[in-house]
């Protein structure tokens, strides 16, 4: 029971439905605003006063059914001061504006101008995507709805601005990172009774109709490869585990490509080191990492990036079994190297041990960057605000921690070195999959790096960023889709020519 959401882009008058304006501190309306409210004499300004309301920054005026406008309510939304304000603010107001809808309304007009005037097409852009993050609902299987859940089939909201053509050119950019972001938020909100590997990859096969390339390995194609890290971890399951290579090419031919990598560990259970029953129902999102590259890789395709981009995917499910993995066990990678598996639960690194080598080999990409939800540590060291950030290349995390300010999907660099080491050490084998209480994200990101040679590398764990955030003006739903705009932008600010 999806909500068909409708966004049209037109001038500034006449609006329709629930009625949302943008205002500056001390009630500063832009001059299209002010006209329309002309009709309400001084009701605004009355409201304000009695609801205290100046226009401070994500502050809001509601009034149902205002007298002099044929319209059902006026919401006015408080931007503070215009000038300072970031694209990031933009889309934060965007949702802020969208959050204002009654769950009711069936239409909507957000007047796209500030203070100061119409805003420019991109702008308007922003306050759109936004709005549509802010929409996101996942409620595919609610086949019953509460008296005031009802909401029409269809929303239909219109944003006025001064030049409804340089939006709506605008949206078509904007419009393919949202349908990435809410692709990467579908995946992980699904149950993993019905993502697992298999149809995991069927999905994102999908995908080709939009000029992807997609290549699907399966488990006698990996064996051939040598992948014995990633295959130990889903040997306990009776989903086959897959590798899904997907490939953008956007740009000049023959260009290296950039590389993403995915974590997709559909359902995490711990495996024979089993997970306490508490929370366990949340590893069904241990998939973060390969949906925001299976988002990027749509965004990228739609928007027709001049970039040449590969994204690859483990797909695994971490079960207990008689044929599952034991503590003990001695796997060998792809790679040669081989690790003492201490703990089934440490089960991310192992695959990604495995993609990262077969990327970095086939491909030979300008960089790589993956992304996994990989360890607890990570929340216990920088919560849910920042992914932590490892790389073996300084420009690259620059620019990441760049263009993670930008969006607000921020990174906090975390450190990396051979004094790690020796806390991976194994007695048996090349190295052991975890590396005691201390430092667990660095060990893990420690491990990580051995399975990449000279190329630029980056290492996102998403652990707390990628689901059960704190509900933020742009996401209701558990999960956030987070690393589409991020990776999106920094693809757009470096790497398209
Ligand atoms: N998928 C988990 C990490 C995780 C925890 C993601 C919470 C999202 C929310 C990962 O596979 C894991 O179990 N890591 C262990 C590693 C430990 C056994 C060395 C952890 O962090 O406890
Ligand atoms: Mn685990
Ligand atoms: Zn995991």
């Amino acid at each position: 029971m999806a909500i068909a959401l409708k966004f049209g882009f037109t001038p500034l008058a006449r609006p329709r439905g629930v009625l949302i304006m943008f205002c500056e501190e001390n009630l500063k309306f832009g001059p299209a605003s002010q006209r329309t409210l002309s009709l309400v004499g001084d009701l605004v300004r009355r409201a304000a006063a009695a609801d205290r309301f100046s226009g401070k920054s994500g502050s809001s005026l509601e009034i149902v059914a205002p007298a002099g406008l044929n319209l059902p309510r006026l919401v006015v939304v408080g931007i503070g001061k215009e000038s300072g304000l970031k694209p990031q603010d933009l889309v934060k107001l965007g949702g802020i504006a969208m959050g204002k809808v009654p769950t009711a309304a069936a239409t909507a007009t957000i007047f796209a101008e500030f203070g100061s005037g119409g805003l420019k097409g991109d702008q308007v852009a922003e306050l759109a995507l936004g709005a549509r993050l802010r929409a996101y609902t996942f409620d595919l299987y609610k086949t019953k709805r509460k008296e005031d859940e009802q909401r029409p089939d269809k929303i239909e909201v219109n944003f006025a601005c001064s030049n409804p053509g340089a939006a709506e050119k605008a949206w078509s950019r904007g419009g393919a990172i949202a349908d990435g972001v809410v692709l990467a938020r579908d995946l992980v909100n699904e149950p993993a009774n019905v993502l697992y590997p298999g149809e995991f990859a069927r999905r994102v096969s999908g995908l080709g109709k939009l000029g992807l390339g997609v290549e699907v390995l399966d488990v006698a194609a990996m064996k051939k490869l040598g992948m014995g890290a990633l295959l130990g971890v889903g040997q306990g399951s009776v989903h086959e585990s897959k590798l899904v290579i997907m490939r953008w090419n956007g740009g000049k031919r023959g260009v290296d490509p950039i590389a993403f990598v995915g974590k997709g560990v559909c359902f995490d259970s711990g495996g024979i080191s089993i997970k306490p029953a508490a929370g366990m129902e949340d590893m069904k999102g241990d998939m973060a990492g390969a949906a925001c590259v299976v988002g990027l890789m749509r965004t990228l395709a739609v928007r027709k990036a001049k970039v040449n981009a590969i994204g690859a995917i483990g797909l695994v499910e971490n079960m207990l079994d008689g044929k599952a993995q034991r503590p003990g066990d001695i796997v060998k990678t792809m790679s040669g190297q081989t690790i003492e598996v201490i703990n089934t639960d440490a089960e991310g690194r192992l695959v990604l041990a495995d993609v990262l080598h077969y990327v970095d080999k086939r491909f030979k990409p300008k960089f790589m960057i993956n992304l996994a939800t990989l360890t607890g540590a990570i929340i216990v060291a920088l919560g849910q605000e920042y992914a932590g950030l490892f790389s073996n290349d300084d420009k690259l995390a620059e620019r990441l921690t760049k263009v993670g300010d930008a969006t607000g999907e921020r990174v906090w660099r975390m450190p990396l070195g051979p004094e790690y080491d020796k806390m991976i050490d194994s007695k048996f084998a090349d190295m052991k999959n975890t590396g005691g209480r201390w430092g667990g994200a660095i060990t893990a990101a420690q491990l990580l790096q051995r399975f990449v040679n000279k190329t630029p590398w980056a290492h996102l764990d998403i652990a707390g960023t990628a689901m059960g955030s704190p509900q933020s003006d742009i996401n209701k739903s558990w999960a956030s889709g987070w690393g589409v705009r991020l990776l999106d932008r920094l693809v757009e600010d470096y790497y398209e020519r």
